[in-house]
């Protein structure tokens, strides 16, 4: 079949979780062992259940501080960063809360979490926290299964909302169709 012709260019197999990558990012927004909140933006995130309650898998690497301090604490909240928020996502994703307060070294204004101690960025299209329920380790991915808690959101949130594709390229979604 010439696909090729029909628009469809091969796609490099390393490359082809990207195809489903496009999807909105979030900030998994943590508290560690030692008392300092973290966050890091996370593409690999999904949500898993709605009934009884919503529930989210997120994949980080288990090199993250996020992952470490979700094994210790227990809780993590997923912040919905705003199209306007690419910078501060592009900052908070090219060094470890293990080497810096992300926070502190940012100066990113935050608001407490309402059910959970936590750090919750402020700017985002909203939020929602979470109690860890599970993990599963593949290789140096490790997979958070989180309960949902509490959850805020703006009027328009799904509009607001930054989504990511993979290498650098990032997108705000377009109209309602
Ligand atoms: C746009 C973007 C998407 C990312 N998606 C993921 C992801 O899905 N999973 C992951 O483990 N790391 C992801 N990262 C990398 C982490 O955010 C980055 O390694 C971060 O510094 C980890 O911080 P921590 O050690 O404080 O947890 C992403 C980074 C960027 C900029």
């Amino acid at each position: 079949m010439d696909y090729e012709s029909q628009g469809y260019n091969e796609v490099p197999i390393g490359r082809a979780y990207s195809l489903q990558n496009a999807g909105g990012l979030v900030f998994v927004c943590t508290k560690g062992a030692d008392g300092r909140y973290d966050l890091a933006p996370v593409a690999w995130c999904c949500p898993l259940d709605y009934d009884p309650v919503s529930m989210f898998i997120a994949v980080l690497d288990t090199s993250h501080k996020t992952w470490a301090d979700i094994l210790a604490g227990g809780v993590f909240a997923l912040a919905f960063p705003g199209s306007d928020q690419k910078e501060l996502v592009e900052r908070c994703g090219s060094v470890s809360g293990f080497s810096v307060d992300k926070y502190e070294s940012f100066s990113i204004p935050s608001m407490p979490g309402e059910a959970l101690d936590l750090r919750i960025p402020e700017g985002v299209a909203g939020w929602v926290e979470c109690s860890l329920v599970k993990t599963i380790v593949q290789g140096t991915s490790g997979v958070v299964f989180g309960k949902a808690l509490a959850a805020r959101a703006r009027e328009e949130w799904w509009k607001e909302r930054l989504h990511y594709v993979g290498d650098s390229v990032y997108f705000k979604p377009g109209d309602r169709v």
